[in-house]
Parts: structure tokens; sequence; C-alpha cells
């Protein structure tokens, strides 16, 4: 009898764990995605026929940016009517049918829900501000100003885009609050009427059958509610871990303790839609905010998981692309999201520059930034088109959307660009929600050759494009479509611990880890971060447990495949290297006699 396991074998044997903590999700735009009406703007019926390319790509979770009514002020994330759909982008019947369609390819749906504010021209709002008195009224954050006649701001809390974030409302003579941009009110969460309608809404989509939400700003629901001052911070620019800039934090604005024990409210609600006897009922909370990762952490729980199941952890965009540097990221996220908790790895999104793009336009850079995010243990999310290497577009001041980039419109441009790298593109938005790139033709095949796309199709897109990427082996589509594979087929992929390889057993570019499962199954995966060849001694040993190292997959064009493989070993530049190491059996397995 064979003493090697194969890797099949292993496949059946870890016990399930949520689905969400397997899953891989990939964030779509809809605006952006594809549009089937031929107006220009992506659409719902768009998005469903193209769910096969997302299933042939090996996506099991879809994240959709919001589609629900709103005047597109700040594209969907100013909403007016919670519990319906823009016009532009379909209607209920089609949502529900685009659900049914993701679920009928065991897909799951999450949605984007915006919980913190409100469009200004949502009806609450406008109630609301017709007058003090008015039943609404304290629905939203309201506040008499200071000075004489209550002309200057309540106090000194900047929005997350810079100014005050107070916004004078001359009819009532009083000041509301925004998180945001000044039409996004923040909705007042100590009002317990608001609270029970938003969970009313979450209800809504949670009843139609949606597998979860990505919660929009979630760490600014709640404030301070003695409306204390900001106090100093010595910063001028804000970044992953701390919003604060202009020497101001956001203390009382930002991840107030409130918000995490909202974090775990949210969760009780959604708890109630899942079912024991079946696991892949569990519906998801993904949180948006900004902060250590030990302040994240505390949006998940403190000593249970019993808060948000995921949290995005944005430093990852800050980290260099070193080998050391990567490695110190693990590390941290290790200790601070170890298991049953579980980091979450994100390198672009509809708010930051394209990763192709900061990347240098490298295609090595890309796949080994890929190899990375599918192979280390955390749930990876995806942005539409990254998977081609779509890379940032070049917007023309006359096509600006963004209301950020509108926002700070009066900055010179060159200003502009200097404050946008300097925060890794959240100031002008545009640039990196071009249309996707499907083929070669006009308009990419995002909408109909002759309309005109809300923003410019991207120029390269008759070279860089799914059509043409899926034709050769080599393209980053590829590489993405086989990791995807592997990490569904290995279940260390997927649910194994992570160990990282000392770092004296490697050379100082290379970072090496290894995922294993209990029931015995080991990948080892080498990340060349240098442009050079790199030698190495394989960092584990084969020669007296008679354990034999086989390579899996490698991002780079491997001329020899020799098994078992051979150590000293090298790799090439840039390459990602996965390797399995298949050890004699050590006991009994499910597929063994008893
Ligand atoms: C989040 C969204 C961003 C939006 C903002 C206000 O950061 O990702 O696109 O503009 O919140 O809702």
């Amino acid at each position: 009898m064979s003493k090697k396991k194969s890797p099949q074998q292993f496949a059946q044997q870890t016990l399930p764990q949520p689905w969400w903590k397997e899953t891989t999700v990939y964030q779509v735009y809809p605006r952006s995605f594809m549009d089937s009406s031929g107006d220009g703007i992506g659409d719902l019926k768009g998005i469903i026929s193209r769910l096969d390319y997302l299933q042939e790509l090996g996506i099991e979770t879809i994240w959709l940016s919001p589609f629900y009514t709103s005047p597109q002020q700040d594209i969907g994330y100013d909403i007016s009517h919670y519990c319906d759909v823009s016009p532009e982008y379909g209607s209920l019947e089609v949502f529900d049918h685009l659900l049914v369609e993701v679920h009928k390819r065991k897909m799951k749906l999450v949605l984007d829900m915006v919980l913190n504010h409100t469009s200004i021209q949502h009806p609450w709002f406008r109630e609301a501000a017709s007058g003090r008195e008015n039943p609404k009224r304290n629905w939203y954050v309201w506040r008499d100003g200071r000075k004489p006649g209550g002309k200057a701001p309540p106090n000194n809390w900047r929005s997350m885009v810079g100014g005050s974030g107070w916004h004078y409302h001359r009819e009532t003579k009083q000041w509301y609050w925004t998180s945001f941009l000044s039409f996004q009110p923040d909705l007042n969460y100590r009002n317990p009427e608001v609270k029970q309608e938003m969970f009313k809404v979450l209800r809504f989509w949670l009843d139609r059958g949606v597998d979860g939400f990505r919660l929009d700003i979630i760490g600014a629901v709640y404030e301070d509610p003695y409306f204390r001052d900001n106090p100093f911070i010595w910063k001028l620019l804000p970044d992953e871990e701390n919003t604060g800039f202009l020497f101001r934090s956001h203390r009382m604005t930002q991840n107030h303790p409130d918000n995490f024990k909202f974090a775990r409210e949210l969760r009780r609600l959604v708890d109630e839609y899942s079912s024991r006897s079946n696991p892949s009922s569990e519906r998801v909370l993904i949180g948006e905010t900004f902060g250590s990762p030990e302040v994240l952490r505390r949006y998940c729980g403190q000593e249970q998981p019993d808060a948000l199941h995921l949290v995005f952890l944005f430093k990852t965009m800050a980290v260099p692309f070193s080998a050391p540097a990567f490695r110190k990221l693990v590390e941290e996220f290790e200790k601070v999201f170890p298991a049953p908790f579980i980091p979450t790895y994100v390198y672009s999104n509809h708010d930051r520059f394209r990763r192709f793009s900061v990347l240098g336009k490298d295609t090595r850079k890309a796949k080994l930034n890929s190899f990375f995010q599918l192979t280390v243990r955390g749930v990876p999310f995806i942005y539409y088109g990254e998977e081609i290497g779509m890379c940032q577009g070049r917007i023309k001041p006359k096509d600006t959307r963004d209301a950020v980039a509108r926002h700070i419109g009066t900055v010179p441009a060159a200003k502009i660009k200097v404050l946008n790298r300097l925060t890794n593109g959240a100031i002008q938005r545009d640039g990196c929600r071009t249309p996707m790139q499907w083929d070669s033709t006009l308009q990419a095949g995002f909408t109909q050759p002759t309309a005109e796309p809300w923003l410019p199709v991207n120029e390269n897109s008759t070279k860089v494009n799914t059509e043409a990427q899926k034709e050769r082996g080599d393209s980053l589509y590829a590489c993405y479509q086989q990791l995807l594979e592997l990490r569904r087929l290995y279940p260390a992929l997927h649910r194994g611990s992570l160990e990282l390889v000392p770092k004296e057993l490697l050379p100082k570019a290379v970072l090496g880890y290894i995922r294993s499962t209990p029931e015995g199954e080991q990948l080892l995966m080498l990340l060349n971060f240098s442009r050079k060849i790199q030698r190495f001694s394989l960092p584990v040993s084969t020669s007296d447990s008679e354990a034999e190292v086989q390579t899996l997959f490698s991002t780079a064009a491997r001329s020899e495949q020799k098994s078992p493989f051979p150590s000293p070993g090298k790799l090439q530049p840039y390459e990602g290297l996965l390797l399995i190491i298949l050890c004699p059996d050590q006991g009994p397995s499910a597929s063994d006699p008893a």
C-alpha cells in the first residue's frame, strides 16, 4: 500500500467550517461592471449576464456595491430609499433574479449596506430639516453652533474627507453632522427608533435571501455623546491605520466604543437567520472601518468571535512590496486575529489606487501578489478587473465624477495629484472605477460600442481584457484561476493553520510559510520578492523523515518540473512557488480501512 497521501484523499478529511472563512470575495461595482441596457451605466441584468465568467474564474462570494435608490452623488453611497433599486440598475424583480442566479451557481451574494448616513434627499432627512419640532428631527445629529448667533460649528470635528463635518442649516439655524460629505447626513443611532428602522432594512434584504452585508464606514456610526473636541495628534496626513490628519485625531468621531457594542447587536440580528443544521445559511458581516489591527479586532469580538465576522485590514495596501514587510504583516495579523478569528487580505477597491498600477504594472509582481493573497491564511477580497491587471484610469478634469475629488476641487490639480499619491488614491477615485474590460471592441464590451460609458474605458482595453487573457495560459487571469482552484481543492489553503518559515532558513528576499491541516496535509509557499534569482535550501528536512516535496504551482514559467523538488532549489525573479510536502502515513485516515 502506498505510504504517500494524495491531495484528493486529504480533501475529504477536514471538518467543514463556516463558509465565510473559506470563501473568496469579488467586489462588483455595479455601475462599472456590465451594461445590458446601452445607457453607458452598468446594471443588475448586466451582472447576471457575467455570472458564468465569475464562476469560471472560481469566485465564491460576490460583494455588490450599492445599487439602491440614490441621487448618486457618491455613486450609491448616498441612499434615498433602502428597500428599492435605483432605476438605472434595474428593479427589485431583477435583483431577486440575480440572487437566484447567484445561488444556482452555489455562490453567495453580500450587499453593501450604508448604515451610517443617508442621502440628504432621503425623505427622513427632508422631514428632519423641515423644522426643529418635526418628529424625525432627532433621527439625525443636530447641534446648536458656538459663538453668538451659533455661527461657528458646535466643535472641532472634521469629516473624513477634510473640512468641518458640521453643516449649517439656515432655515432651522442648527448644524447637522456628516462623517463623510455634506450631502450624507449621519443618522442618530442614539435614538432607538433609528436603530429599529435600520434593523428593519437589514431584515428586508435578509428575508429576500442575501448572504450578508459589507458595512460601510461602520466605525463612524457612534460619536462621542458629549460632543467633546477631537484631540491634537502629531499627524499631517491620514494613513490606513489612523485617519487623523492636519494634527487632529478622530478619537471622538471614529471607533467609539459604542460601535463595538453595535457590532455585537448586528451579529445577534444576522445570527437569527442561520440554522445550526445548515451551516451554509449563516449570514456574514464585513466591517469597513479604519484603525490599527488591534482596534479593528474589537469589531470582531474581544474574547469570543461574537460580533462582525470579518473586518477589512487596509494595512495590507500600505506595506512595501518586500519579503520582510510582508512577513511582518503576516506576523501581526496572525497575532491579532488568531483562529477562530480570521484576517482579511485586500489590495484594491473602489476607493483606492488599483493594485496593478501600484505594482508598476509589472505582471510578475501582480502574480506574486495574488499568490500571497490566495495562499495566506485569510479571506481574500478581489476587486473587479484586478484579475486581469486593470490599471488606474487617467481621468480628465472634465470627466471627474467622484464627489471627493469635487469636494477638494479648489485645490490645484498638481497638488491633488500629490495628495492622491500620498493617500493611495483616496481623493480622486474615478481612476479605479473605469468600466470592466471584457474584450477588445470599442467600449471593451462593457456597453454598446455607440454608447458613452459613464466613465471612459481605459485606453489599454484593446490589449488588456478578459477575452485576450483567457486565451493565454500564462496570463494574470490564468494565475488567478489556477490559484482559486487550488484554494478550493486543498483544505490546507482554505482552512489550514499558518506557520512562517524562520527567516534564517531563507534568503532575505524570500518569504516562506507552511499551511497545514490536522490530518497532515502540508503545503509550503515560497515567495521571491526580488528581481533576482534566489537560491535556497528547502526549509523542511526530507532526508531522514522520508518526506517528499513536489511542485504544485508556480507563478513563473518553470522549465524543469522535477519531482521530487530538488534542494538546493531556485526561485525565478518574483516567483511564487507552491510545494506539497508528502509525508509517510502517520495514522489511519478517513479513506483507510479501520
Ligand atoms: C466608504 C465607501 C466610499 C464612500 C464612503 C461614504 O468608505 O467605500 O466609497 O464614499 O464610505 O459612504
